[in-house]
């Protein structure tokens, strides 16, 4: 009973999607605009008291510009054989003045996103690694992000990583 268990459930994983993951680059635009469309619709659905529909692009050229050529951030791309199937934005945080803070140099990961189509395959465990390659790369001493309670799926695959916890933010309507 149980050896049928184990053989229904490796029936059902799929396979890592083979990927390679790279520094993006402007040609890329229209596919992580695609990626960042999928994000903001979720952030929409689930929190629609914070996040609002808009014109135009999800993200324009010159933010893009920005975050790849900046010298304190980066965007890396999952390329798949049919496309972009995820990305994440790295920032480097300025450096904390408080002197009782202790001195760390801290990456964000400021957005994660893998397509809908390709999740479950290892994409986001791939993207997660490398982002935290770069951020040893740059010296980082800790790699940190948000997630939105809601966003329960998220924390579990943070967690499955190896993130924990750190702040809890509150927030009330007034
Ligand atoms: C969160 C996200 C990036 C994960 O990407 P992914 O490629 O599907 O994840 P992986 O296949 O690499 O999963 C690695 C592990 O994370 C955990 N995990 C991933 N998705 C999960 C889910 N939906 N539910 C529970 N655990 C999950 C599992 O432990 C998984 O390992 P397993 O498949 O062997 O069980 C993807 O679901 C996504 O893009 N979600 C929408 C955007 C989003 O919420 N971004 C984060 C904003 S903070």
């Amino acid at each position: 009973m149980l050896a049928e268990k184990i053989d229904e459930t490796e029936a059902a994983a799929l396979p890592p999607l083979p990927i390679t993951i790279r520094a993006g680059s402007p040609r890329d635009y229209d596919g992580m605009n695609a990626l960042f469309a999928e994000l903001d619709a979720l952030h929409r659905a689930a929190r629609p008291d914070i996040f609002q529909e808009f014109d135009g692009p999800a993200r324009t050229p010159a933010h893009m510009e920005r975050v790849l050529c900046g010298p304190a951030s980066n965007m890396l791309v999952a390329a798949a054989e049919d496309g972009l199937a995820g990305l994440a934005v790295l920032l480097i945080r300025p450096p904390q003045e408080f002197a009782g803070a202790v001195p760390r140099i801290v990456v964000e990961i400021d957005n994660i996103v893998v397509c809908q189509r390709h999740r479950r395959r290892r994409v986001g465990r791939r993207l997660l690694a490398a982002c935290i390659e770069w951020a040893r790369q740059r010296r980082a001493t800790h790699v940190e992000l948000v997630a939105h309670s809601f966003n329960a799926e998220a924390i579990r695959f943070y967690e499955s990583f190896g993130f924990s916890p750190s702040t809890q933010r509150m927030i009330m309507s007034v």
